[in-house]
């Protein structure tokens, strides 16, 4: 059953709060670049996430490792002159909060000055503590993120799914507890069991949001680029393409490719 939405004219922290407890989904999707942030915030999409899969989907690295500081805060800073609606939360890139607080409290407050972003996302829980309650300090709004965290990649080894066994699903719970209870607005939660997932939902009154965490939860996040299809090697069972862009796009250029040569393109209408 659905729940009525309500009409923000800006998502807020509180907002999407107001969401959960009204029992209605929080929609969210990454953007990296102001074109496509308009159109995921001209569609509705309650929170725009400045992921730092941009690596990945963007820059063409294997994992999230590489991508800087400086350049999250370019992506950030596009993504924000596209977005009249969403709440923007941005990533802080591995290595810009890991090694102590006062470094994670600078990041934090260079992404909100220089980008103009709403909130920020860290990966981890407890192990994080405080640079999470300094970062919460200076007013600015933290996104915690637990189950697969891509910036420990190299820790774990695969990308399989997290927390199956019972001793991690039970560190899993009490990571997510201490977040909330350290002030995280949110958390992200990625590639869990679903069981597990619905469980945190209903223990935590903040949002918890899904990738691959099954649909117990208050919201769903993807990535974009995977969801319209533009990417076609990736295929995780969590992920809905809602388009083929990659196969769309790649007829569209063959064709101009082909009108060119042909001296087809530009025809006389097309011309001055
Ligand atoms: O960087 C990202 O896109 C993310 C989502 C997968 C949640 O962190």
């Amino acid at each position: 059953m659905s729940v009525a939405k309500k009409e923000y004219k800006r998502v807020t922290v509180k907002s999407i709060q107001e969401m959960k407890e009204r029992g209605e989904k929080i929609s969210m999707l990454t953007a990296y670049d102001y074109t496509m942030a308009k159109i995921v915030d001209s569609a509705g999409t309650d929170v725009i996430l400045v992921g730092d899969s941009a690596s990945n989907v963007m820059a063409g690295h294997e994992t999230t490792l590489p991508i800087t500081l400086d350049q999250m805060i370019y992506h950030a800073s596009s993504v924000i002159r596209g977005v009249d609606r969403a709440l923007v939360v941005v990533d802080l890139p591995f290595g810009s909060y890991q090694s102590d607080p006062k470094e994670a409290l600078r990041s934090a407050i260079r992404i909100m000055k220089e980008s103009g972003g709403h909130a920020v996302k860290l990966e981890g829980g407890k192990e994080i503590k405080e640079s999470i309650k300094r970062i919460l300090n200076a007013g600015i709004p933290v996104m915690g993120h637990l189950g697969l965290t891509p910036q420990s990649i190299y820790k774990f080894g695969t990308y399989t799914v997290r927390a199956k066994e019972e001793e991690e699903a039970h560190q899993l719970i009490t990571n997510a507890k201490a977040l909330e209870k350290m002030g995280c607005f949110a958390i992200v939660l990625e590639k869990i069991p679903a069981k597990l997932a619905k469980q945190v939902a209903e223990e935590l009154t903040i949002p918890v949001i899904g990738i691959g965490a099954g649909n117990g939860v208050d919201g769903q996040v993807l990535v974009v680029h995977d969801m319209l299809g533009m990417t076609h090697e990736f295929n995780p069972r969590f992920l809905r393409r809602y388009l083929h862009l990659y196969d769309e796009m790649t007829s569209a250029i063959t064709q101009y490719v082909d009108d060119v040569k042909a001296l087809d393109f530009p025809n006389e209408n097309e011309m001055y």
